[in-house]
Order: structure tokens, then sequence, then C-alpha cells
């Protein structure tokens, strides 16, 4: 089968000179290198789109889309692609949704993809979760292999997390985060986006919350996902801001060796509390990015912002395919990968997916 993409918005124009001549060939083995020289190793697997909350840089209040039940992928097919991406060199598979706790199978997923082996080894498995319904899952989902988790948290002000999410319900989290400490799992990740005149005041509130739970904070700049498309620059909140307003408690030691990492990290006072900074906007990091993203509905994308998808699904469902042909489907959106976001530049178009159907 020929790796076709599909495009799903006005393709971002390349470039001179940038990507476009394929390093690999159809068939080609070892790890999944574009053109810019950089190695994937990371793939975020969607589970479904759907979400318990309805945080507003993510979702409408309603009318949203939702995609079409038949399209999601099956357990088998997960496993089957992701088996393809660790021979691919794949070595870390961080589940997301929408909300990944929602997926009724949630345990079993983890499980036979942690049972996986990459040429490099057991592969790790991560998820991104609101937190809400954790502390029922945890014990399972540890049980079945999950290494890594990160909590989203953007106030621990109930009226604000009712206002942001739209749904009364954090007292769900604030159990979630309780139940990931008192875990074990380590390093606990917080991911807090930050806004202006929502929770642009709780940095350092956000800050103490996450040491006194063990955890790493990372406030990310809001990107233009929201699928109400309501992103303004101006009201971002910017790394500088973000970093100003954690001067005014600590000093800031950076903590070099960021690698891939979207993080850049600060020691708080010296350590060993650590805070982050997820700067998408103002200080993109895509030189070193090595993520893939498949979504719920099967579509490989080589960006958050990509218009371009490689779709799985045909080949999935068509009887007795080859995985040769998933592995060709990876390579070609590995090689249709530019070199990074245009978010700064004038003629940016925001992808039609809201982040909820994207995977963060
Ligand atoms: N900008 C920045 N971060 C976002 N997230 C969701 N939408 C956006 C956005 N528009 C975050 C979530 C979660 C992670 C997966 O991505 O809060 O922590
Ligand atoms: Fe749900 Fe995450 Fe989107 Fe919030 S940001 S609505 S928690 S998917």
């Amino acid at each position: 089968m020929t790796a076709v993409p599909v495009t799903i918005a006005r393709r971002v124009e390349r470039p001179a000179g940038a990507a476009g001549d394929p390093v690999s060939v159809a068939g080609a083995s070892g790890p999944l290198v574009d053109t810019h020289g950089r190695v994937h190793r990371d793939m975020r697997i969607s589970l479904t789109d759907r979400c318990s909350l309805r945080c507003t840089y993510c979702m409408p209040e309603q009318g949203n889309e939702w995609l079409a039940r038949t399209s999601i992928l099956t357990l088998d097919e997960i496993e089957r692609i992701a088996r393809v991406g660790a021979a691919a060199g794949i070595t870390t598979f961080r589940l997301t949704g929408g909300e990944p706790l929602l997926r009724a199978d949630i345990v079993d997923v983890v499980r036979r993809l942690a049972a996986i082996d990459s040429p490099d080894g057991p592969v790790q498995i991560a998820m991104t979760t609101n937190g809400i319904r954790l502390p029922e899952f945890l014990p399972d989902l540890i049980d079945a292999g999950l290494q890594r988790l990160n909590i989203s948290i953007d106030t621990i002000r109930r009226d604000r997390f009712h206002e942001l999410t739209r749904r009364d319900r954090l007292d769900d989290v604030l159990e979630g985060i309780a139940a990931a400490q008192a875990s074990g799992l380590r390093p606990l990740k917080l991911n807090a986006v930050a806004m202006r005149g929502v929770n642009d005041d709780e940095i350092v509130e956000l800050t103490e919350f996450a040491i006194a739970h063990d955890a790493q904070l990372r406030f990310i700049e809001q990107m233009p996902l929201d699928a109400g498309h309501t992103w303004d620059r101006t009201s971002m909140v910017t790394r500088e801001e973000i970093l100003d307003a954690l001067a005014t408690r600590w000093t800031l030691v950076p903590i070099p060796g960021r690698g891939g990492a979207p993080a850049e990290r600060w020691a708080l006072d010296g350590g060993p509390h650590t805070v982050g900074v997820i700067a998408s906007v103002t200080a993109p990091f895509c030189g070193d990015c090595d993520r893939l993203r498949l979504t719920a509905d099967g579509q490989i994308r080589n960006c958050l912002f990509s218009t371009t998808e490689y779709d799985l699904l045909p080949i999935l469902r068509a009887e007795g395919s080859s995985d040769a042909a998933l592995d060709e489907m990876l390579r070609s959106s590995v090689r249709g990968k530019l070199p990074g976001h245009a978010i700064n530049d004038p003629s940016f178009l925001q992808p039609l997916r809201g982040m909820n159907a994207i995977g963060g």
C-alpha cells in the first residue's frame, strides 16, 4: 500500500530547502529519522477524544463534533501500531486523550503496551490525565506496567476550576493527585496552562502546591489549539512572565541537560524541588522534537500543529494487510515533518482538530 498523506487544512508552506527529500525508502528499517536529523522515540497515543472536563482552551462548551465511534482504534489495533512503532525505535508511549481514563479498556491498553519490547529493551508507558477517577484505577494501572504520570491542574481554587473546566470537579482532581503522590510513581508531574486573568496570580501558589505533593510542576504557554478557536496572542502569559512571578518567591537555578524534553527546568532555591516551563510559543523547541502522535481514530500526526495526517485506519482494516505498510506510513509521516511549527508566522493556520482530538 502506498503511503498517502491526507491534507486536512491548507498545508503550511515549506521554507525553501526544508523537508521534502525522503531520507528513508519504502521497506527501510532502523530508527525514524526525519530530514532534519531528528530521531523519533516518543509516540503519544490519544485513546479517546472524550473528556470529563471542558477546559476552555481545549474544547467548546457545546457542539463539539466527536469522532465516529466506528473509527476509534480497538485495543488490538493500538497494540499492532505500537509494536510496529517499537520495532522502528519508539521507546516511550504516552497515553493521552481527551481523557485516557474514560477508555473502558485502559488497564488492558497499558498491560498490552507495557509488554512490548523495542530493540532497546522494554518500552516505557506514561499517561497524561486530568486525574479524575485515578484513585480507582491507579493500583491496576501500576500493576499493568504504567511508569509515569502527568496530571493537569490549572488552578486549586474551586470557583475558578469550575469556570475554567466548566465542571465542578476540583475535589476529584485533588483526590487523583493525592493518589498519585501516595503511589510512589516518580517523578510525578503536574501541568498548568498559564492564562491571563484566569490563573496568572496563582503561579506561586500552584508551585507550592506541587512541592507539597512531591511533584514537578510545569507551566505551559497557551497554544492555539482550542476547538473554539479563541486563542489570542495578546492574552497569552509568556515564559518570561511566568519566570518573573516565580522569581518573586524563589531563586531559580537553570537545570542543564534538557535533551528533547519540552520543559526547561529550574531548581527552586537550589533544589531539590524544581519547576518547569513549556514555552511552545515564545521559545519553541521543535529542533529537538522526538515525538509522533497517533489520534484515537488512527491518524499519525508528526506535529501538534500539522495540517496533514497519515491515515493508518484503511491499512489496519484491510484484510491481510502487512505491518510493513504501517511501518511505511510511519516513515512517510516522519519524512514529511516540517522543521518547526509556524505559530509565530503570520500565515499560521490552526489545525482543524481541537487538542482533545489530538492528544497532548
Ligand atoms: N495550550 C497549552 N496546553 C494545552 N493543553 C491542552 N490544551 C492546551 C493549549 N491550548 C494541555 C493540557 C494538558 C496537556 C496535555 O496539554 O492542560 O496538561
Ligand atoms: Fe479534558 Fe484535557 Fe481538554 Fe481539559 S485539556 S477538556 S482535561 S482533554
